[in-house]
């Protein structure tokens, strides 16, 4: 039977990290993944996660199941975080998940279930297992322009144009900040825009919130999620705790679909439990926990704002760094919209041989389409990155 496998494409950016592991050279820069590093390229333990990790090793006495949706405290803690007040709790159903990829792929599975025909709709680009997870669920997909190559801004026209073709019964897949592959955000004004639109189409949205607190804070991150799920009728939302609790490898996300009112929320809760069970059965608890404890106590939860607010700040000063010595090293302003980005990471838009010049020549590792982890750099490799860029002549 296993010989009619045939061999499946690689994920471009697991091939990446691999590529970089491999490479014996002195002074390589890994600007793949997204990863966030300090200055001296290590990945912390959040200082809030090991004291809540601390604490758990006293006071847990049991690893016996949770519920099947993940324990209802983590649900009601981090749909807190995420959408604050902005919808009623009888409005919303939520599941605990392994990671915010098992969010993604739970959400494209209701779905599937609920209208088999729906086309999903896609931000062109997107992040590259949005496309693959939905085409390993068969279902229709349909891009929408959002980057410009010539501004490294939004087209928001042409989004505006291609989503007015999205109808009832369609899911359109949002970046609910710090949009990853590109950096490019939309307003505020501009998401109300694409609200009405899509209150106008019937589509619904799934908004996934993987960088909240990286962009502009915590509650500016979630501000266009906090608006669409207060805004429409039903709204899915695939929100992980990777990044900014730094807990990467327990994979603790939560899908939480905001549904018309409470008779249909319990029939949604329905479905995700039994999607659960069908799937994994109960949801990882390690990194759900650390995550409830921190933002259920005063104390944990400052010095885990604290301590994000270090990281997202130490972003932003690397991608202002990185722009001033762009336009030192090629003597243009062509870069500064590195500085208006926003997130882990930015598409620089070099062409893909270049991107590969820089791999081969410079030992700078970044993906194929020229998105950079800016959170891979440091005060020492943003001269070198820059210096590179212009002797490739990007
Ligand atoms: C990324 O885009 O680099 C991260 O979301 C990690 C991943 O799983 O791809």
């Amino acid at each position: 039977m296993l010989e009619h496998l045939n061999p499946q494409s690689e994920d471009k950016i697991m091939a990446l990290m691999k590529l970089y592991r491999e490479d014996t050279r002195e002074g390589t820069v890994d600007l793949g993944v997204g990863v966030y590093k300090t200055a001296t390229g290590v990945t912390p333990i959040m200082r809030a996660v090991k004291a809540a990790e601390q604490q758990l090793w006293n006071v847990q006495t049991t690893k016996v199941y949770t519920g099947l949706a993940g324990d209802p405290a983590f649900g009601a803690a981090l749909s807190n975080l995420v959408l604050g007040d902005a919808v009623a709790a009888d409005r919303l159903a939520l599941t605990g998940q392994p990671g915010g990829t098992g969010a993604i792929h739970q959400a494209l599975e209701l779905i599937k279930i609920a209208n088999p025909d729906a086309t999903v709709w896609i931000s062109a680009p997107t992040w590259p297992n949005h496309p693959s997870i939905i085409r390993h669920l068969g279902l229709a997909m349909a891009e929408y322009r959002y980057f410009d190559d010539e501004s490294r801004g939004i087209d928001f026209d042409g989004l505006m144009t291609d989503l007015a073709g999205a109808k009832r019964g369609d899911v359109v897949l949002l970046h609910g900040c710090c949009h990853n592959p590109t950096g490019a955000n939309l307003t505020l004004p501009e998401w109300a825009e694409v609200i009405a639109l899509l209150e106008k189409t019937g589509a619904t949205p799934l908004v996934d919130i993987a960088y909240q607190g990286f962009g502009d804070g915590l509650d500016e991150d979630a501000a266009a999620t906090r608006l669409i799920a207060s805004s429409l009728p039903e709204t899915l939302i695939a929100a992980s705790c990777s990044k900014n609790f730094g807990i990467y490898r327990e994979h603790t996300g939560l899908l939480m679909a905001v549904s018309d009112g409470a008779a249909q929320s319990g029939v949604t809760q329905q479905n995700l439990t039994h999607l659960n069970r069908q799937n994994f059965s109960f949801p990882p608890d390690h990194g759900a926990r650390l995550v409830t404890m921190i933002l259920e106590d005063d104390t944990l939860r400052a010095d885990w704002m604290a301590e994000l607010e270090e990281v997202r700040t130490s972003m932003l000063a690397l991608r202002e760094s990185l722009a001033r010595e762009l336009r030192r090293a090629t003597g243009s302003d062509r870069f500064g919209f590195l500085a208006d980005h926003r997130g882990m990471f930015s598409r620089l838009g070099a062409s893909p041989e270049q991107v590969e010049e820089l791999r081969v020549k410079h030992g700078i590792y970044m993906i194929g389409d020229s998105r950079m982890n800016i959170a891979g750099l440091n005060a020492d490799t943003v001269p070198v990155l820059a210096d590179a860029i212009a002797a490739v002549g990007i």
